[in-house]
């Protein structure tokens, strides 16, 4: 039977995809970022009663979360692996569990039975004439997911945009295709304000012609990227591919040619951004879309030279500890690929890796540079991993430095209206 045939066998509405294919106490695995099917988890909400005791997981959504409804928890379970915006509440109060996990760890998670997932659900572009249809937007941990599956579930989306690398998903891995035709979820631009272009400017100035860059999530990261455009020959090997790295290729500034690691490629795991970056990302070949483990493994981050990872922060203590997740007790993000980029750059000959966070935060109100991190607040990464740290004040290298130094040195960058204070607590 050709594949032609097979696809419109498998062709049923939502309801009927779940009702065939769900059964109780299941746990059902999403696509994550802008990948997160829409239309599926609606038909899932429709029948959440009935299929009492399912669990729903994945990482970020962006977009419609219908099954965060706060009714709904008595009937599905919700965990994450990554806090964002449409998740965060849930969390909070205790409607959904947070599971903190290595990104670059997740398939692997999946493989060896540490997590299990009974049915994916994905959302794909429609099939090409050999019946492949491209994960579009996300890869991330979808394919480990996928594998270890009892069913896999397709939304085909006529707006997905058909990407490059380990995208493509045939007819023949899925038991049910639902149509849908909603635009792909987007976030905007960030408009970089002062403080995060001082920040910008100082992080710059570590990036040698010929780096290798990873952009990390948030504000800080992307005013980094407009503060690039003298720089020359840079690389793109990154979590997240987002417009401000769409930006330096469209000048020339990132042309992949001097990578050390599939050159002239820009390897990345997922987009989000704006849907000029998707069109930007549709059928273009020098876009390399790959399974996270083969992104932020941190061997794999290491083949490339002067490997150079950009991430943000919430609070850093005089120790150097970083916390990138919480705020006091709250679950504010992830851990995502933060560490396997700190990690990965350290390894990789001439890398460098460097947080960079505004000296405060509640507008002004409190430091982020702080003697201890709030009761409640995780290290992200660990005093032993950080290098580089940089605040709107300047930017100093923690590497190897002694308890007092590295305390000494935070404190340099620090908001100077907290610097006495922060002073008195050197160890
Ligand atoms: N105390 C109180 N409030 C704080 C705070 C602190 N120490 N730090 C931040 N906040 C508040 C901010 O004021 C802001 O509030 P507002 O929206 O009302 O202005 C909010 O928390 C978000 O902080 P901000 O610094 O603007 O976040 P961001 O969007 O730039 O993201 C991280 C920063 C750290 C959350 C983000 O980089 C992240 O999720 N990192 C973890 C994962 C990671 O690094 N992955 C790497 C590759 S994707």
């Amino acid at each position: 039977m050709d594949w032609k045939t097979r696809f419109s066998d498998k062709v049923v509405l939502p309801e009927e995809a779940i009702r065939r294919v769900i059964r109780p106490g299941d746990i059902i695995g999403g696509a994550m970022t802008c990948g997160f099917p829409q239309v599926l988890p609606e038909a899932i909400v429709q029948y959440a009663e009935e299929l009492s005791g399912i669990t729903i997981m994945h990482g970020i959504v962006v977009g419609n979360a219908p099954h965060y409804a706060p009714h709904l928890s008595k009937h599905i379970k919700l965990r994450n692996i990554f806090v964002f915006d449409a998740t965060r509440d849930a969390v909070r109060e205790g409607r959904a569990d947070y599971v903190p996990m290595y990104f670059y760890e997740m398939p692997e998670c999946w493989r060896n039975g540490i997590w299990k997932t009974d049915v994916t659900m994905i959302q794909v572009s429609p099939p090409d004439v050999d019946g492949y249809m491209s994960l579009g937007v996300t890869v991330g941990y979808t394919p480990a997911m996928m594998e270890v599956s009892r069913a896999v579930l397709a939304e085909v989306n006529p707006n997905m945009p058909r990407t490059h690398g380990e995208t493509m998903v045939h007819v023949s891995q899925v038991d049910y295709l639902v149509e849908g035709d909603r635009p792909v979820p987007t976030v905007p631009r960030s408009k970089p304000d002062e403080v995060s272009q001082a920040i910008g400017r100082y992080v710059a100035e570590l990036v040698d012609d010929g780096s290798t860059l990873q952009i990390g999530i948030g504000a800080i990261p992307d005013a980094v990227l407009n503060c690039l455009t003298e720089h020359k020959d840079l690389g793109l090997h990154t979590e997240m591919f987002s417009d401000g790295a769409m930006d330096l290729l469209n000048k020339g500034v990132i042309n992949n040619a001097r990578k050390s690691y599939m050159p002239y490629k820009s390897v990345v795991t997922f987009l989000l951004g704006t849907k000029e970056l998707y069109d930007y990302a549709h059928e273009n070949p020098s876009v390399v879309l790959l399974p996270v483990e083969k992104v932020t493994h941190p061997m794999v981050i290491a083949q490339n030279d002067k490997m150079v990872a950009i991430n943000s922060a919430l609070q850093v203590d005089l120790y150097g500890q970083v916390n990138a997740e919480t705020i006091g007790t709250l679950q504010f993000s992830g851990v995502g690929g933060q560490v396997d980029f700190v990690r990965g750059a350290t390894l990789s000959k001439g890398g460098k890796s460097v947080i960079a966070l505004p000296s405060t935060a509640a507008n002004g109100t409190v430091s982020r540079i702080v003697p201890y991190l709030d009761y409640g607040s995780v290290v992200t990464t660990s005093r032993c991993d950080v290098h580089y740290v940089a605040t709107e004040y300047g930017v100093v290298n923690l590497k190897g430095k002694s308890v007092r130094e590295r305390a000494e040195a935070l404190v340099s960058i620090a908001h100077p209206r907290f610097r006495d204070e922060l002073a008195k607590a050197i160890p």
